[in-house]
């Protein structure tokens, strides 16, 4: 299994970063500790973090065919960009948003974001702990599926026995 972790504008200045909204932990901190949480669930995890839209764009697009699920926290584009929301909407792979964040709490424009209807579920406003719970709900998401797919399997192997 392969969890691909997308981050999105200035996100990279975590920790220098309006430390009384985002507070002090770095980007390749939060990094860290999920890729601990990863390998305990024996699930593979790449990190890709950009400031621009068209980058992310692709990256959401390279996830076609090898990744099993997302994780993204789009950042200032989540209120913004169609492009981002059309990426993931068009590889149909689960999706979790993360926000550091409560963006309800915040200014009016933070309060919509383009991303939430194309995604599995939304975890915002846990600060980086929100990463880490994001990480086991991907995980947990991807053993249902991959249940779901061996009690298919199953079935079908049993009806070819019928025959
Ligand atoms: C953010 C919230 C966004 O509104 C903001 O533009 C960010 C960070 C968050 O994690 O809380 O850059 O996505």
């Amino acid at each position: 299994m392969k969890i691909v972790v997308i981050q999105g504008p200035n996100l990279n200045m975590l920790g220098v970063r309006e430390q009384h909204i985002y507070g002090h932990m770095k980007l390749d901190d939060i990094h860290a500790q999920m890729e601990a949480t990863a390998k305990q669930n024996h699930v593979d995890v790449e990190f890709f973090q950009s400031n621009l839209e068209g980058e992310i764009v692709d990256r959401i697009q390279e996830c076609l065919g090898v990744a099993d699920g997302i994780i993204i926290n789009s950042a200032a584009y989540t209120h913004t960009s169609i492009a981002i929301r059309d990426a993931l909407s068009a590889v149909k792979i689960p999706t979790i948003e993360v926000h550091l964040t409560n963006i309800h709490q915040r200014e009016e424009f933070r309060h919509k974001s383009l991303i939430a209807p194309v995604a599995s579920g939304q975890i915002i406003g846990m600060g980086p702990f929100g990463y880490h719970l994001a990480m086991m709900a991907m995980v947990q998401i991807l053993k249902e599926i991959e249940a779901i797919r061996e009690s298919q399997k199953k079935a079908a192997q049993e009806a070819q026995k019928k025959k």
